[in-house]
């Protein structure tokens, strides 16, 4: 899970230190942007060390090979938050001003936005601050208004930057970190495997593991106890996650059956292989002039084996569907024994992307349809499923 935390040039800049830490306790990653005139308020240097993390400051950073930093970083962050906020910063936003990193990345990012603007009592009443303010609120934008008390310019009224725990506490209920998965083991599968065909060759599919690692980093946040077990991708474990990477289906089976007694969830992400070559070979296959074909066999379906042996967990399986969705999908959830299916249309290709459009089906009542949504919008969904579905412990 990570936050950028855009802090810009007032007074109140110093406390971002503190609300940057408070999201760390939590388990957030946090990502500093200093605007130019926050950057006089408080050195980037004392945001650096605390975060253990670089410092953004310039749009066009010098001699760090870097990509398109706004556009990766608006990719991978799940919250934009401003803290403090200057009238500055909320009319370049609310009029789509792009001449900053901050400025720049808000217009780049699908992430949800929270303000906690601070200034001047006189500012904040301002007409023009009122208006952009409506505006930004009117966009679905998350506000902590500011508090009433005295300000640095020894005026009293409303202008101060709201406590640092309201604001922490707003952050973590907008990211969900609300432990409602607090007291459960969670076991999620991600990736595609590998099945060897000789030392240089092997059978995989185009599973990134976007889906399993948004679930697992999402369930660690809202508390759950989470092990990820994952066939081999480009993505970086979450943070306070236990990682078992794995590679072959066999290999997945082992690990997940082994877990399976301690667990209360299992999300099963992962695109595990359907069949595997019968014997890899031990040396390189040489070419032949001759058609060859590949002797392959079914793999266990792992799934299906936690479903006849399920006792007191919940089961979330997925499906990749072509044709008849629901109806395979309602087949399948039936015969492993599924709590929750969420069924993907393969059709047109999701393999790698960022969004999803999934069919899940729950407990009780109609199936779900979430259309062209993030995967991190996604998983969240599903945990919201498993929270209202959790079972008293006995
Ligand atoms: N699965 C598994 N072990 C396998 C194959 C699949 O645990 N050997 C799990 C996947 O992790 C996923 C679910 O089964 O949660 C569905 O996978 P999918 O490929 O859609 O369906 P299959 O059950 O393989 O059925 P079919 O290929 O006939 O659609």
């Amino acid at each position: 899970m990570k936050v950028a935390l855009g802090v810009t040039g007032c007074i109140a800049a110093y406390k971002a230190i503190e609300v940057m830490r408070g999201l760390q306790k939590a388990g957030v990653s946090v990502q500093v942007l200093l605007t130019r005139s926050a950057a006089e308020f408080v050195t980037p240097l004392t945001f650096e060390a605390l975060s253990c993390m670089d410092v953004i400051t310039e749009m066009f950073p010098r001699g760090k090979n870097r990509d398109i930093l706004h556009i990766s970083v608006a990719q991978s962050i799940q919250l934009l938050a401003v803290v403090p906020a200057t009238a500055n910063i909320l009319g370049k936003f609310a009029h789509g001003i792009a001449d900053d990193f901050l400025s720049t990345l808000y217009l780049s990012t699908p992430a949800p936005v929270l303000i906690a603007p601070a200034m001047n009592v006189e500012m904040w009443r301002h007409p023009a601050v009122c208006a952009n303010v409506a505006i930004l609120k009117e966009r679905g934008h998350l506000f902590v208004d500011p508090a009433e008390g005295q300000l640095a310019c020894r005026a009293e009224g409303k202008g101060r930057l709201a406590e640092v725990e309201t604001i922490v506490a707003r952050i973590l209920e907008a990211l969900k970190a609300d432990g409602s998965l607090a007291g459960l083991k969670i076991l999620v599968t991600a990736g595609p495997t590998i099945e060897d065909i000789d030392p240089v060759r092997f059978l995989s599919n185009r599973s990134s593991g976007k889906m399993g690692y948004a679930v697992a980093e999402a369930a660690r946040r809202r508390g759950a106890e989470v092990v990820l077990v994952s066939g081999p991708t480009y993505l970086q474990a979450p943070w306070g996650v236990r990682f078992i990477p794995v590679r072959s289906a066999a290999e997945m089976k082992d690990a997940v059956l082994k877990l399976y007694p301690d667990m209360d969830v299992v999300v099963k992400a992962a695109a595990v292989a359907d069949y595997r070559p019968f014997k890899a070979a031990g040396q390189k296959l040489k070419k032949k002039k001759a058609e060859v074909g590949l002797h392959l066999v079914p793999t266990d379906d792992i799934l299906e084996l936690l479903g006849k042996q399920k006792k007191r967990q919940m089961l979330v399986g997925f499906a990749a569907e072509t044709e008849r969705l629901l109806e395979s999908a309602r087949n399948k959830m039936k015969r492993k024994n599924l709590d929750v299916l969420v069924a993907n249309d393969v059709s047109c290709g999701v393999f790698g992307s960022d969004t999803s459009t999934v069919h899940i089906l729950k407990p009780a009542g109609d199936p779900e349809i979430l259309r062209d949504q993030p995967k991190h919008a996604i998983a969240d969904r599903i945990l919201d499923i498993i929270a209202e579905n959790r079972k008293p412990k006995v």
